[in-house]
């Protein structure tokens, strides 16, 4: 495998979907990516953890509807977009990252090296604070 080839999306089995509680976010560290999800109740949304404003830790945020406020500055995110709503003239957006659900696991579509092998533990429920294991060696694939 080439070391130097570009990260590819790839989905990725991130924790079962009874860890995030309904209408809360959990902050998850996938290769390289700190990525908040969102259980919305029908369906779960994942943007990256970073606030646009001043980079603050949007898993921590109130949702409300379809959206969620930053806990630092309360700018307001579109959870599907990534885009601000209450600040016209805000940088463009957060990162998306497509979500599926599967025997009640929760996967995302994300960026990963084409080398790197990721790790699911057993016990997927510590997976949402611990993050996956992601590693170089070529052992267990996910
Ligand atoms: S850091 Fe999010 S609104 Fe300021």
């Amino acid at each position: 495998m080439n070391e130097n080839q570009p990260p590819t999306k790839r989905w990725v089995r991130v924790t079962c979907t009874e860890a995030i509680p309904l209408r809360e976010g959990r902050a998850v560290q996938i290769a390289g990516h700190e990525v908040a999800i969102f259980n919305l109740g029908s369906h779960f949304l994942a943007i990256e953890n970073k606030c646009p404003h001043r980079g603050g830790p949007l898993a921590d945020g109130i949702v409300s509807g379809g959206t969620v406020v930053c806990p630092l500055h309360a700018w307001k995110i579109d959870l599907s977009t990534g885009k601000t709503i209450n600040q016209p003239s805000a940088p463009p957006c957060v990162k998306t990252f497509a979500t599926q659900v599967e025997n009640g696991v929760l996967s995302l579509e994300i960026p990963v090296a084409a080398s790197a092998t990721i790790h699911f533990p057993q016990d997927c429920l510590a997976t949402i604070s611990q993050g996956p294991y992601l590693t170089r060696s070529a052992s267990s694939e996910v």
